[in-house]
């Protein structure tokens, strides 16, 4: 008897936990769906605490970070924190060869040296809506998928026109569990944000690509940026008489560190998850999809790989589209290993008959859902085909960059003139003045971008049977009888689109000598790429993907409506999330334990392979001897870097807040670890962590090696 009661306490309080870890929930349904979980597992606040319509609550403190990060607010100036890596498209845009902030950081001493960042925004969430009623309210029952879906579509637009009109702020509306349910957001946007510092590249992105979601870590990834506003604290296009906006809540810094277990919440806006595909589904991204982008990949670093070691200015040149090129070949690699690893398409296929089986007690619905699964699995037979042409078409032919500028810059100055020609409003002088401009060409290298084009038309070529290839390319394998040498001497040295010199002619005479670039070769061939995907697997794409976004909701909604005892969180879909789980470290193999958090030694350690990556000016090397570590020490006297936790989180969550029961900061979110990569589609609590720069270390960053303690005084930190 014991023994049974002791099993059943198990067996209980894993399931509670695994139900704890997963999932990336809506924060204004904390109340309903989550606190007594979170509470079990050590949160101390209300959930009102966490989102508030009427008094400030944290989520006045999580904003939209440019295009795609989160970041946090961490003083009643209106200061903010977020990753390195989310703040460097804007770090390098304000850099010059003279005064380099990547490279050397760079950090304001007063709110003077403050630098403007054109083009940054941030965006507050005000509130959170429901309105899957008005949504779906008098859709015509007759309608197919593509009517329905369309209907839906012009409801949603003309919602969004009503509400922005009627509150006076933005507002967008997202489908949640494929389009069961519909929320709207209210936001504010503020667009005076200022850079207020930086570490350099060494300690922001120590490790850069070798370390990439990769645990053990040791990059400080964070820079701190300010919100201004007018008078009225209100948004404001930048002006010297913006001032610092007040916030209506910030977060209290807790410099007293972490232990393991420990409860963690990161409260974010994550990208993209898909965690209720079937079988079917997740056979094709591990079988296929995956595969094919990663092969792709892999041959295109390679190429860009030797010719950035060879050549200073060429790595500049290529530095930033290398590290997004790897970015998502590293994660596509990890996760579907991860998913083969942990046997994914099975552990699906059992959700999908326990699912069935659940059904067993109302035959009608039973033969429905049944009829579903033979609907997915008929689905996805037509749409792999078309899947993998639409990766040979966007990671392949476009991974080219000379087609991608031909057909673009080509196609728009072509269609601009005709409307100038015809006397209608046009942009045709504004667009040939921006590519005036961009000759010489910053960011291309004739020499790489051709043999990236021999190696990625040879894999096409075996790939794609001739049929299905864009006639004109077609033809000039035929042509040149499949020798891509061949094909891309003809294309590169007869086209202006890929050198500087002619280029610079082609755009000074373009309008007098329009129909002689009508007929350049790379122009021909790109384009013509570019109208047969649109024409024909794109659109076939959209079709397929409406079906199957029909069957998914049926299939959710099957889902939550039989598996009554399990809590359905929504895919993440770049809205306001929170994750909640512990500060844990996990077994990446077997006989491997990896420990839960990094210390400045691992720096220094890893800086002794002399490896280019790992490099770190000497001066954190001289504050590492000094060990002048101050109140940013742990308790064991070590000075921490990073540490790990369980909470599910994705792309988009990089920057966002890491909290501890007390919802006080303790790090900033920015990485995963490679293994749980496989969380976008499938978590598993035993090794998926998300990894988390310790608050610690940035302050120590601040205050010990940028000499910028003068911000802690803003700051609100519990010792
Ligand atoms: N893996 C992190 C994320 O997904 C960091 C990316 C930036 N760093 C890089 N080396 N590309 O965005
Ligand atoms: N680095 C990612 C980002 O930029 C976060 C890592 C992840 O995907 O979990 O959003």
């Amino acid at each position: 008897m014991k023994k049974i009661i002791f099993l059943i306490i198990i067996l209980v309080s894993k399931s509670t936990l695994s139900i704890a870890d997963e999932g990336m929930w809506m924060p204004q349904l904390i109340q309903a769906l989550n606190i007594s979980d979170m509470k079990r597992n050590g949160f101390k606040l209300t959930a009102a605490q966490i989102y508030d319509i009427n008094k400030a609550s944290m989520k006045d403190a999580v904003v939209i970070f440019g295009g795609g990060c989160t970041a946090e607010i961490i003083s009643n100036k209106g200061l903010i924190l977020t990753n390195h890596h989310c703040g460097f498209s804007n770090i390098a845009a304000l850099s010059t060869v003279q005064n380099d902030y990547l490279k050397n950081g760079y950090w304001a001493m007063n709110t003077k040296e403050e630098l403007k960042c054109p083009g940054l925004t941030v965006t507050f969430i005000k509130q959170i809506n429901d309105v899957t009623a008005k949504v779906l309210a008098d859709l015509n029952p007759a309608y197919n998928e593509n009517q329905r879906d369309s209907a839906i579509q012009v409801k949603v637009k003309q919602l969004e026109t009503e509400t922005k009109k009627e509150l006076g702020f933005d507002v967008f509306i997202r489908p949640f569990f494929y389009g069961n349910e519909y929320y709207l957001f209210v936001t504010e946007t503020y667009k005076d944000i200022r850079l207020v510092g930086t570490p350099p590249e060494s300690i922001g992105k120590f490790g850069d690509e070798t370390d990439n979601w990769v645990w053990p870590r040791h990059n400080a990834d964070f820079s701190m940026f300010r919100i201004y506003a007018d008078k009225n604290n209100k948004p404001a296009d930048y002006s010297e008489d913006n001032v610092p906006y007040t916030p209506k809540y910030s977060f209290p810094i807790n410099l007293k560190g972490t232990q393991k277990g420990d409860f963690t919440m990161v409260y974010g806006f994550p990208g993209r998850t898909q965690e209720y595909l079937t079988s079917y589904a997740v056979d094709l991204l591990v079988k296929q999809q995956d595969p094919i982008k990663v092969n792709l990949r892999e041959k295109r670093l390679n190429i860009m790989d030797r010719y950035m070691k060879k050549n200073d200015t060429i790595r500049l040149m290529y530095t930033a589209r290398y590290a997004g090129v790897a970015n998502y070949y590293k994660k596509w690699k990890g996760e579907m290993m991860g998913l083969q690893k942990s046997n994914a398409v099975q552990k699906k296929q059992q959700l999908e008959s326990e699912f069935l089986t659940a059904l067993s007690a109302n035959p009608a619905k039973k033969e429905k859902y049944t009829k579903l699964m033979g609907q997915f699995e008929k689905v996805y037979e037509d749409f792999a085909p078309l899947s993998k042409q639409y990766d040979y078409f966007t990671e392949c032919l476009w991974g080219i960059e000379a087609f991608k500028f031909a057909a673009n810059a080509g196609l728009t100055l072509q269609t601009e003139l005709k409307k100038k020609q015809a006397g209608a409003t046009n942009n045709f002088d504004g667009k040939l003045a921006e590519y005036k401009k961009s000759i010489p060409f910053k960011n291309f290298r004739k020499e790489i971008d051709r043999e990236l084009c021999i190696a990625l038309l040879e894999i096409y070529g075996k790939e794609i049977e001739s049929v299905l290839r864009p006639r004109m390319l077609d033809s000039l394998y035929t042509v040149h009888n499949n020798n891509c040498v061949a094909i891309a001497d003809f294309l590169y040295n007869n086209s202006s689109f890929v050198d500087n010199f002619k280029a610079a002619s082609m755009f000074e005479n373009y309008e007098k000598d329009f129909q002689l670039y009508q007929r350049d070769p790379l122009f021909l061939v790109a384009s013509d790429v570019l109208k047969h995907y649109q024409k024909t697997t794109i659109p076939q794409m959209t079709y397929y993907e409406i079906q199957i976004n029909e069957l998914q909701k049926e299939y959710v909604k099957g889902l939550r409506e039989t598996l009554k005892n399990k809590k359905f969180y929504p895919d993440a879909n770049s809205t306001l999330r929170v994750a909640f789980g512990k500060v844990s470290d996990y077994s990446p193999k077997d006989g491997i334990h990896n420990m839960h958090y990094t210390t400045i030694d691992g720096i220094v350690e890893k800086n002794k392979t002399g490896l280019e990556d790992f490099y770190v000016k000497p001066r954190l090397i001289e504050l590492y001897e000094k060990k002048d570590f101050g109140t940013y020490a742990d308790k064991d006297g070590k000075l921490h870097v990073a540490f790990i936790a369980s909470n599910h989180t994705t792309g988009g969550n990089s920057g966002s807040p890491v909290l501890n029961a007390k919802g006080e900061l303790i790090g900033t979110n920015f990485d995963r670890n490679w293994e749980g990569t496989m969380s976008d589609i499938m978590y598993n609590g035993d090794f998926c962590r998300n990894i988390v720069l310790d608050v610690r270390f940035t302050l120590w960053i601040v205050d010990k090696y940028a000499g910028a303690g003068y911000l802690l005084n803003e700051m609100k930190l519990i010792r």
